[in-house]
């Protein structure tokens, strides 16, 4: 078994690892890494630091929940186990592989204005590129093309989020995915965390003074037992500035898809 292959002493006493009993599906750009991190501040809580992607990469998938249950962190039996993967939220064959493995798993999705997901990805990619020290075209080369929006621009895709939706509740019914709403977790994360831990069902032990405003960050920090950490620098990141015009495009893109998603979970987002 999994567990005689751990060597003696690796394991803490009495535990184990377990299958995510919450996953943080998405989106990409959304703030899945703040509210993973936030979440943990729980004691109840053990987070897979990595990205897992089992679910949306087939060289993963293909080796099966022992291969997915090796990935997670060792937790006591009373508390949670949750990963992230952003990209399972818009891979088409994620929902019916998740219901598959835990109809009854709890899933969190966090969402921000669909606009500025697109510049977040786009600025991703951009400092992806100037890392390895590649040039990158400007964000007008993918949202421009012959004078309209260039609809076929990837980031687009990602943040038609009724779309993606409409796939996760072919399997589960909406009461199983609590939506973080990612704008308010940047402006004052201690209200949305509080819904989060309802909707996972945890005592309510994270506190508002685990929250503090860093000023030079211009972000909420982290205070942990006396601790204080922020985000890694690239999260919360100057988006490039685009023509207002371009802007108000992009707005209009989104207006009827939002309305859509809105229907679809019976909610609406102070989204432009
Ligand atoms: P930007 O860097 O574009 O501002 P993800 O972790 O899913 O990649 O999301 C990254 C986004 O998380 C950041 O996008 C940022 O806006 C958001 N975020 C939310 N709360 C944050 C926090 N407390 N500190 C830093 N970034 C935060």
């Amino acid at each position: 078994t999994l567990q005689e292959e751990i060597p003696d002493g690796a394991a803490p006493n009495g535990s184990a690892q377990q299958l995510p009993q919450t996953i943080i599906i998405g989106v990409r750009k959304g703030g899945t890494r703040a509210l993973l991190e936030m979440l943990s501040l729980h004691p109840d809580v053990a987070a897979a630091e990595n990205e897992v992607h089992f679910f949306d990469w087939e060289e993963h998938y293909s080796q099966g929940l022992g291969w997915y249950l090796s990935q997670m962190p060792f937790s006591a039996p009373h508390q949670l186990t949750v990963e992230k993967t952003p990209a399972y939220f818009t891979s088409p064959k994620v929902p019916e592989r998740v219901h598959s493995m835990n109809p009854a798993i709890r899933l969190l999705l966090i969402l921000r204005d669909p606009s500025e997901r697109v510049l977040s990805d786009y600025t991703q990619v951009f400092y992806n590129h100037v890392q390895k020290r590649k040039p990158y075209p400007s964000i007008e080369e993918f949202l421009v093309r012959d004078g309209r929006l260039n609809v076929d621009y990837k980031a687009l895709n990602r943040s038609l989020y009724h779309l993606h939706m409409e796939n996760w509740l072919r399997f589960f019914p909406l009461r199983r995915i609590h939506i973080v709403d990612g704008d308010r977790l940047i402006r004052d994360p201690f209200p949305e965390i509080q819904k989060v831990e309802r909707f996972l069902r945890l005592s309510p032990q994270i506190n508002a003074s685990n929250f503090y405003f860093n000023k030079t960050k211009g972000f909420y920090c982290l205070r942990d037992g006396g601790r204080d950490r922020c985000l890694h620098e690239s999260k919360g990141r100057a988006h490039p500035q685009v023509d207002p015009r371009l802007l108000n495009k992009l707005h209009e893109y989104f207006h009827e898809p939002n309305k859509k998603f809105f229907e679809l979970v019976g909610r609406t987002f102070d989204w432009h």
